[in-house]
């Protein structure tokens, strides 16, 4: 695995706040989901957005990953450097994130998803003038209303034109599933509503001589019912490395299979009924699940987990006493597991993976930001 030499040996060392993967509860995740994969004949491209550091990217990769897939220019540009294989799953429109693609090294398979004409005019005059094959995935809105065609013949269209617009390739559709975010035993009917739509488009592209070699879906909470649409032919999961309090919520998987947490302080015992630690919405993120499910406030203790955050400023972070025997002291430090691991480890310039209180590598967030 690629990873810098870590500046501390012991988490004990480590200032607060932090973020912490626990590498054997991740390569756990890992694994099961490349055996899932595998066991369905689906190709996995995970998505770089939850950890942005290479060396993760590499480590799913060296697990059966077929590639990576990714939203922005810098973590394009930052995975290419570990990847061959990269998905820009965003249309790329503004001319400077067009720019930063076409300049990935040549060696990189490039394909990109998007929605409209304008975006692949753009696509295929900056790969022209690059001189590189960029392969084009036409996505489509199967129920998550944000990006996406809205009928058989406008994919049918956009990939037509994909076809004829050189150096482009036409390789397939993509849709993203975000909008099924309930507990997964209730996931199946949506599921089964969004496979007669997506059937719908792959017969249409079929009968029009365009058919999609690649279908290209999946996330998180749907995971492990992927296999119910047989002609997926590849999943892009992003948060199952380490999962987080939302995931766990919905049953997409157990407590226990949290990886991530943000080691953190307490700092103040002084107002009865909370403890205030040193992680606030600058290190945990602000992401209320309420409306999926019936878990409040920002995130709870990995080891008791009936301790949450139940507000937070900036740099303070206040634990729900209520429901516990617990009595921490001031000193205390406590691992909290976000409710979105993505947006947490976006704050952090690094992630420590620990086995127990050793660290035993540190990878820098290398893909933070837009720059
Ligand atoms: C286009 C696309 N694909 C895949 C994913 C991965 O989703 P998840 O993190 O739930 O696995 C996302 C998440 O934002 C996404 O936007």
């Amino acid at each position: 695995m690629n990873s810098a030499s870590p500046p501390c040996t012991t988490v004990d060392q480590l200032a607060t706040p932090a973020a912490l993967v626990d590498l054997d509860v991740m390569h756990a995740n890992l694994a099961r989901v490349a055996e899932y994969a595998t066991g369905h004949g689906l190709a996995l491209r995970p998505h770089a957005k939850t950890h942005k550091a290479p060396g993760l990217a590499a480590e799913q990769r060296r697990l059966g990953a077929v590639g990576v897939t990714v939203a922005t220019a810098p973590e394009a540009a930052v995975m290419a450097g570990a990847v061959d294989d990269v998905l820009v799953a965003y249309p790329p429109v503004d001319p400077g994130r067009i720019a930063r693609l076409m300049a990935l090294p040549p060696s990189v398979r490039l394909t990109v998803a998007l929605d409209s004409e304008p975006a692949l005019d753009r696509l295929s005059a900056a790969a022209a003038a690059a001189g590189r094959v960029v392969g084009v995935l036409v996505e489509l809105d199967l129920g998550m209303h944000r990006t996406g065609v809205q009928t058989p013949a406008d994919a049918l269209a956009l990939a037509h034109l994909a076809r004829r617009l050189e150096p482009l390739e036409y390789r397939g559709v993509m849709f993203y599933p975000g909008h099924i975010r309930q507990h997964v035993d209730q996931q199946l009917a949506d599921i089964e509503r969004l496979g007669s739509e997506l059937d719908g488009y792959l017969d249409a592209l079929a009968a029009a001589q365009l058919p999609a070699q690649i279908v290209s879906g999946g996330s998180t909470p749907t995971l492990f019912h992927s296999h119910r649409l047989p002609r997926q032919t590849e999943i892009r999961p992003g948060t199952y490395i380490f999962n987080d309090r939302t995931t766990a919520a919905i049953g997409a998987c157990a407590w226990r299979d949290c990886a991530y947490s943000v080691l953190a302080t307490v700092i103040s015992t002084a107002v009865p009924g909370q403890a205030v630690v040193d992680a606030g919405s600058k290190a945990l993120n602000r992401e209320d699940i309420r409306g999926a499910v019936d878990a409040p406030g920002y995130g709870a203790l990995r080891d008791r987990p009936e301790v949450f955050v139940k507000a937070m400023s900036e740099e303070h972070g206040l634990l729900c006493l209520g429901g516990t025997d617990w009595q921490p002291r001031v000193g205390e430090r406590v691992r909290i597991v976000p409710n979105h691991v993505c947006i947490s480890v976006n704050l952090h310039p690094r992630i420590h993976g620990v086995r127990g209180d050793s660290i035993a590598h540190s990878w820098e967030v290398a893909a933070r930001g837009w720059a």
